[in-house]
């Protein structure tokens, strides 16, 4: 059995949101800090179990854990040890912050994880603080180094790049990459129902940094049709690899290969224009598992084919700490 759409995408990674809390506000997602939208009712371990289970049977070989801050669950190692011994599940990876990283990364890879990104959206502590509110780079950059010498599959940083803020930052990120076995990906900032002024302000276009990278003997890598969202560079003196994700270029969504799990059970077909069908009610008894299969693929069809940003930028996301980016 498998999931796919009416426009031939397969899909074989689910992103699962474990929490929407988070820890940072950073000033693009959550402006105003964490505001708790309501019930804190995240999907218990149990749940989670069953949704991974049904989505394995369908066919899904890796799931990301991400937030909100995903390391705020307490049961985060169990998740993961969940996500890792459910059959079929090949690779279990986690998106976060780095914040809670240097304490617990011994922890998450005896559970099973096998990869991690983090977000650093600047190599500047003042400019770290001004982001996110945190003054925990240098911490953060050492858990970074740290995961380095723990044989994870990948270690990827994530960059929101930012006119005005980290826009000039390109060159510190590139000489910082040098000797790292890590993929670094800028991320084209994108506008939510929360950052319209501030994504106005600061948006600048992914191709700027791609001809900038060009101009400096970076070479574009072959995209395999299972890559994730970015195009990535690489360049014969440097160990690391460059990836930018541009959400507004064309065709970024012809080779979607994800589904979104919100943390309180809503599948999400696509990062905006849908608020989300819930499944939660089929995730309560064993018994239920064939319904959540048949019901995880009925819904696809509903899948469409882009996001059409920029036509429909801020479709009903708030922000993407709601559903895990
Ligand atoms: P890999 O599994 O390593 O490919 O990771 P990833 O890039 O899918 O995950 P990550 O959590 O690091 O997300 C990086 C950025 O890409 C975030 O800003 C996401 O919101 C964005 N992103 C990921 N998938 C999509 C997508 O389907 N559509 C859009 N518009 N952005 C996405
Ligand atoms: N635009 C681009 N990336 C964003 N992220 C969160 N909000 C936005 C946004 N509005 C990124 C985070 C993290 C990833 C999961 O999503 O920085 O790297
Ligand atoms: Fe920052 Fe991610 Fe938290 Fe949003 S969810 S405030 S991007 S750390």
């Amino acid at each position: 059995m498998s999931l796919s759409d009416n426009f031939g995408r397969q899909f074989h990674y689910v992103r699962l949101s474990i929490t929407d809390v988070c820890n940072f506000s950073c000033n693009y997602c959550l402006p105003d800090g964490y505001q708790c939208d309501g019930d804190r009712n995240f999907l218990n371990l149990d749940e989670i179990r069953r949704v991974v289970r049904a989505f394995a049977e369908l066919g899904v070989e890796k799931i990301r854990v991400t937030g909100g801050e995903p390391t705020l669950r307490k049961d985060l190692p169990q998740i993961i040890e969940q996500c890792a011994n459910t059959p079929g599940i090949r690779k279990v990876a986690l998106t976060t912050n780095g914040h809670k990283m240097a304490r617990h990364l011994t922890n998450w890879q005896s559970a099973g994880l096998d990869a991690i990104n983090v977000s650093v959206d600047s190599l500047n502590p003042h400019v770290f603080h001004q982001i996110t509110g945190h003054n925990s780079l240098t911490d953060i950059l050492d858990a970074v180094d740290q995961a380095q010498r723990m044989d994870f599959d990948s270690i990827k940083l994530n960059a929101v790049r930012m006119k005005g803020i980290n826009g000039h930052e390109l060159d510190s990120y590139i000489d910082w990459l040098k000797d790292k076995d890590i993929c670094l990906r800028f991320i084209e900032l994108m506008e939510t129902g929360d950052n319209r002024d501030f994504f106005r302000k600061h948006h600048s276009s992914g191709e700027e940094i791609v001809a900038s990278l060009l101009k400096q003997g970076w070479q574009r890598i072959e995209r395999s049709i299972s890559a994730g969202p970015a195009e990535e560079y690489r360049h014969p003196d440097w160990q690391g690899r460059v990836g930018v994700i541009m959400p507004y270029s064309k065709d970024f969504c012809a080779s979607c290969n994800r589904l979104r799990m919100s943390s309180r059970g809503d599948l999400h077909l696509c990062l905006f224009t849908e608020s989300g069908l819930s499944v939660r009610h089929l995730m309560q008894s064993d018994a239920d598992l064939p319904l959540l299969k048949n019901r995880l693929q009925e819904l696809l069809v509903e899948k469409h084919a882009s996001h059409y940003l920029p036509e429909h930028q801020v479709g009903s996301t708030r922000h993407l700490a709601s559903i895990g980016g």
